[in-house]
């Protein structure tokens, strides 16, 4: 491995707006929970087979990367690809004896498009693809290093329809939802000041057509809101909450009120506050 790479990695590590501890995997363990009928929707829709050469684009602890490996066989290979050498080490550890299939790990910026491509059947990613600045750029370069027939699918957050619903009922009288409209704006101001791509999952069968995949297929579905969705949005508060004082985006004591007001949500009585797109498609 070159030392532009080297640099990337540790720039692209550095970078991420979230965090990468295991306080940090717990929240991705929630989130997988969250997406479980997307992911196992998209890995239909890729129909992967037991040899395949998977790569998985910011693979994080590795919650995509277990059902990836539950549908490979002993010829099979994973690929994860992650900034985060904490990250990787965790999925590592939790998924490294799985077996049959082998899973390698790769600490690099993704945006990059290095050799860890070469010989993919499929390339895969979820909630990666908004973590890169004018990630289009990259979705359009990544086709010109897969070969003719490789299948490809991303499944991405989205933060911005559900807020919505959520100001429409606030509105009406539902003012208790607040802290969820808060949050939803929270996340999307953070990701936008950081020059992130946050809604990239609205238009993204869009830019995989204009790049010139084939065979793109879309879908979107809420997340059901609920104790664990609360969990998740606390942890978020917590791992950003520096971030969120130095950019002015809220004060400390507003992040603890938020947080409160969160806690004090019955969490079986909400409306959904964030979404999901996929998209498959074929290079
Ligand atoms: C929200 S997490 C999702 C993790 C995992 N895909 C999942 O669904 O549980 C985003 C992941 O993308 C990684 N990431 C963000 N930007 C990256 C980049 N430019 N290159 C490589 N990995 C990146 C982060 O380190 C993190 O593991």
């Amino acid at each position: 491995m070159g030392n532009a790479r080297v640099s990337a990695n540790k720039s692209a590590a550095h970078d991420y707006v979230l965090g990468q501890s295991v306080g940090a995997a717990r929240r991705l363990e929630i989130q997988d929970s969250h997406f479980a009928d997307v992911s196992e929707k998209l890995l239909d829709e890729l129909a992967l087979r037991p040899h395949d050469r998977v790569i998985e684009l910011g693979c994080g602890p590795g919650g995509l990367s277990r059902r990836i490996l539950r549908r490979l066989g002993a010829g099979g290979v994973l690929i994860g690809v992650d900034a985060s050498e904490c990250l990787l080490a965790q999925a590592r550890n939790s998924l490294g004896k799985l077996g049959p299939a082998r899973f390698e790990t790769v600490a690099s910026d993704i945006s990059m498009l290095g050799e860890w491509l070469d010989g993919a059947d499929v390339v895969v990613g979820r909630a990666v693809l908004h973590h890169v600045p004018m990630v289009e750029i990259m979705i359009g370069r990544l086709r010109t290093r897969l070969r003719p027939g490789t299948r490809v699918g991303f499944i991405e957050p989205d933060f911005r329809a559900p807020l919505a619903r959520l100001a429409f009922l606030e509105a009406s009288g539902r003012t208790e939802l607040a802290p969820l409209r808060v949050w939803g704006e929270v996340i999307n101001q953070l990701y936008l000041v950081k020059r992130l791509s946050p809604d990239v999952g609205a238009s993204l069968a869009r830019s995989l057509e204009a790049a010139g995949y084939s065979c793109v297929r879309a879908g979107w579905s809420e997340c059901r809101s609920n104790e664990l969705m609360i969990e998740n949005m606390l942890m978020f508060y917590d791992e950003v909450r520096d971030q969120l004082q130095a950019l002015n985006l809220l004060k400390a004591d507003e992040i603890d009120r938020q947080q409160g007001l969160l806690r004090g949500l019955d969490p079986e009585a909400l409306p959904a506050a964030w979404g999901a797109h996929y998209c498959a498609s074929v290079a």
